[in-house]
């Protein structure tokens, strides 16, 4: 028997194995980790009201997505350097995914380059998660960059524009080795070095990146490229309508994985005012606490097309390289087919809002 039944296996063996600093840095949040936690509580909120005597003898999670049939909803959400996790870093990550059949967001702050990933992860589709530079030239220079490598979408970053303090990472200091470097990122801008007393990732975010962010750069970024452009990290249904009406090709409700501002609300309870807000005008998707097949049901009955996920990805990685990839995402949506069938919605459009149901306080 394998000895990792769940996502929370893979977790417990990454954490034991990894550098402190590193494993701090993946599996904390900021300030007092009170989104963090409640990103998972949040989703255990939700009951399912399952259907029964439905023929479930052949349960697809599969769908169209970015052009390409892929065997779940589920995507790997953007996550920074893992390089820390595996010598392979985010090629490594891409051929796991890709055997997986699913699809992959690059961050913007990764250790390999976007057209070595595109290579790696195919025929599987990877989006770019762009950052903006405070030197917008240089910024419209990654654009451009993971377009021509063959990016599918950007999924620009829109809670982000000043780093949430991780008092794990100010406690460890941490940094990159300079043995790992930043390929995509703008000229000067690709090294992560110590801070003095603080987090380096704090002192490169303030260095770098443009906390003058608004809604005009959105425009800006949409009439910059003809990819179609995600935006994420949204909470509220005024900002994702106005999204929407921007022309965005879809919402990723997220709140960073309690990365940014401690006490935003947890994902499971943004979703149901995101989907109504932007009433079908534009796909929503949504990470945050995402850990067993039944919270990837809940959030496509409230309305999402598809979930990312962050962390276990890196677990995956840490431990066992593309095959752990592999296996996290495989087990992750062997779940997911498991609960449509017992909740009576073989494929995911019987997946509708009637399955869920919030719990009474106290329960
Ligand atoms: C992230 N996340 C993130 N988001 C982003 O837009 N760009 C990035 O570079 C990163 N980097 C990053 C590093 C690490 C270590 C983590 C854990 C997260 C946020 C990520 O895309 C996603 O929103 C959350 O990870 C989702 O929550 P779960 O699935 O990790 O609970
Ligand atoms: C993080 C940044 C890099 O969450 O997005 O660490």
């Amino acid at each position: 028997m394998d000895p990792r039944l769940n996502l929370d296996d893979w977790e417990h063996e990454a954490l034991e194995a990894l550098d402190p600093m590193v494993a701090g840095y993946y599996v904390g949040g900021s300030r007092d980790e009170e989104t963090l936690r409640g990103n998972r509580r949040a989703w255990s909120r939700w009951w399912l009201r399952h259907r029964v005597l439905t023929d479930v003898s052949h349960t697809d999670p599969g769908l169209e997505l970015l052009g390409t049939r892929l065997s779940s909803p589920i995507l790997a959400a953007p996550t920074a350097f893992h390089g820390l996790a595996h010598p392979g870093a985010e090629a490594e990550t891409a051929r796991g995914i890709a055997a997986a059949g699913g699809a992959m967001c690059l961050s913007t702050l990764s250790n390999t380059a976007v057209e070595e990933v595109v290579a790696a992860a195919a025929p599987a589709p990877v989006l770019f998660q762009l950052y903006v530079y405070r030197d917008r030239g240089a910024t419209e220079a990654i654009v451009a960059r993971a377009r021509a490598a063959g990016c599918r979408a950007l999924v620009v970053t829109v809670d982000a524009a000043v780093l949430g303090t991780r008092e794990r990472d100010v406690r460890s200091g941490f940094h990159l080795p300079p043995t790992l470097s930043l390929p995509n990122a703008a000229p000067g801008a690709g090294s992560v070095p110590a801070a003095t007393g603080a987090s380096g990732l704090a002192a490169y975010v303030s260095e770098q990146l443009d906390p003058t962010l608004s809604w005009d750069d959105l425009g800006w970024l949409l009439q910059l490229t003809d990819l179609p452009v995600y935006a994420k990290g949204v909470v509220r249904g005024d900002d994702a309508a106005r999204a929407a009406s921007l022309g965005v090709a879809g919402v990723v409700v997220s709140n960073h994985g309690g990365r940014q501002l401690d006490g935003s609300i947890p994902t499971a309870f943004a979703l149901p005012e995101v989907v109504e807000a932007t009433d079908g005008r534009c796909p929503v998707w949504v990470d945050g606490g995402i850990r067993r097949g039944t919270d990837v049901v809940k959030a496509l009955a409230l309305g999402a097309q598809a979930v990312l996920i962050g962390r276990p990805v890196l677990w995956g990685l840490s431990v066992a390289g593309a095959g752990g990839v592999q296996a996290i995402c495989s087990s992750l949506t062997a779940e997911l087919a498991e609960a449509m069938a017992l909740c009576g919605a073989p494929a995911l459009d019987r997946l509708t809002p009637d399955l869920v149901r919030l719990a009474e306080p106290g329960l």
